[in-house]
């Protein structure tokens, strides 16, 4: 009777509350109603907007905008605390990057988005949700081909079985015969929903606390580099202080703290970061992914903070981790970002292999000194009470416990295979 619609405000969503409401009166006229049972029928559509910190402005006036769209209800919910510390946080622990570049920004938001609607539509008592693209700047996004091929589709909809298999879903862009943004403006007006006065950007976005992505427009072409007008998180490299900056980042068990000392929140370390890592360049990933339903595309990513964060983790592992749980903890981790691309979070396999990486981290405590200098991020010194480095050992100059005279017998042993086979080689 009642459906949650993950609403952005944006064109393509701002369409789908009438056109709920049409396939709706299309039941109900086949049970003789008419279009006036509409005003009298209570509560329909309840949109529902998620904050995870795709920028301020975004929230002013939804409210309105929902109703005058026909929605009876507008739910607004900060997720940004929980999208860090449940979803950001174990990824970067993880190490989970994605074809080698990709720090998964809007993969890990739809899975905290998707959860927050399967507990609205409860509150509210709706047995069914539906979604649109949520990205920002793209409200082309759902309403061309491309959307059929749109990974942010599966990821909603593997949460909401996860979740709630009983929830129906319901997915305006596959049934529909709206092709077009032109096509969904003439839809809105026939149905009297003001038509979002939105800057019709060039470029597909997505933005949150982590990260923003660009995608389309000249971005299509692989040949094509990027304009510098199209990054809003960074300065570019050039543009950047020609003085180094540094910055210290505290970690406990594989998690950060704080922040040049300062401990702060999960949001708002990570909003500190951005702010510090975008001054400086950092963080801008240009690639070509392999999409979830095969085809290839390119998208450009900016992720600041992020980019700061797995550099300290995975330089603070270097102390506190030895080289085969090193090697197993990277090969999960492959796996783990695989999964969370293919919006497979709550899968018993991505919350076992957490288990795993909150093990294994457990002993990664200390802090790292990075230096920002122009869009690049180096390590400047790092330090932990769990090192399992020890200058009396590994110095160049003493070697106490390290007994140099052990080495000949172990290298003769240790290369015994070699021998076997080099002597096999040459008859011997
Ligand atoms: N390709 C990335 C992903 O699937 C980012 C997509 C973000 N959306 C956008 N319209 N740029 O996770
Ligand atoms: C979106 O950002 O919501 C649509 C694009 C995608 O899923 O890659």
């Amino acid at each position: 009777n009642k459906v949650v619609l993950a609403y952005s405000g944006g064109l393509d969503t701002s369409v789908i509350v009438p056109w709920l409401w049409a396939v709706k009166f299309s039941q109900l006229n086949q049970i003789g109603l008419n279009d006036v049972a509409r005003e009298n029928y209570g509560c329909e559509v309840v949109c529902f907007t998620a904050d995870v910190g795709q920028g301020v402005g975004e929230l002013e006036g939804l409210e309105q905008k929902a109703r005058a769209s026909g929605a009876c209800q507008l739910v607004v919910k900060d997720l940004q605390e929980e999208f860090v510390r449940d979803f950001i946080f174990p990824c970067l622990r993880a190490g989970a990057i994605y074809e080698r570049k990709y720090l998964l920004g809007t993969s890990m938001a739809r899975p905290v988005i998707a959860k927050a609607m399967v507990d609205v539509a409860k509150e509210v008592g709706a047995d069914a949700v539906a979604h649109g693209c949520t990205g920002k700047g793209n409200d082309q996004a759902c309403l061309t081909i491309r959307s059929n091929l749109c990974n942010t589709h599966v990821r909603f909809e593997l949460t909401f079985f996860a979740l709630n298999p009983e929830l129906n879903v319901v997915a305006p862009w596959r049934e529909w015969d709206i092709t077009g943004r032109e096509d969904a403006i003439e839809y809105a007006k026939k149905h009297n929903v003001p038509v979002p006065v939105t800057k019709k950007s060039i470029y597909s976005r997505d933005r949150n606390l982590w990260h923003l992505s660009h995608e389309g427009d000249i971005l299509e072409d692989p040949a094509n580099e990027p304009r510098e007008d199209m990054y809003m998180m960074s300065t570019s490299p050039e543009a950047a202080p020609d003085k180094p900056e540094y910055v210290e980042i505290g970690m406990v068990s594989g998690l950060p703290v704080s922040v040049n000392g300062v401990k702060l929140s999960p949001a708002s370390l990570l909003s500190k970061l951005n702010e510090i890592g975008g001054k400086h360049g950092i963080g801008r990933i240009d690639m070509v992914e392999n999409r979830l339903v095969g085809m290839k595309s390119r998208g450009v990513y900016e992720t600041p903070g992020g980019t700061i964060l797995f550099t300290a983790a995975r330089e603070l592992e270097s102390l506190t981790l030895d080289r085969e749980t090193m090697q197993v903890k990277d090969s999960l981790a492959l796996k783990y970002a695989e999964l969370v691309y293919a919006g497979r979070w709550f899968d018993p396999l991505r919350e076992s292999m957490d288990a795993f990486m909150e093990k294994i981290t457990e002993k990664t405590n200390g802090s790292v000194r990075l230096k920002l200098y122009k869009g690049s991020v180096s390590v400047a010194s790092r330090t932990s009470p769990n090192s399992l480095y020890r200058e009396d050992i590994s110095s160049f100059e003493s070697g106490q416990i390290y007994d140099q005279a052990d080495a000949a017998g172990f290298i003769r042993l240790y290369g015994l295979p070699m021998r076997v086979r080099a002597m096999l080689e040459k008859g011997i």
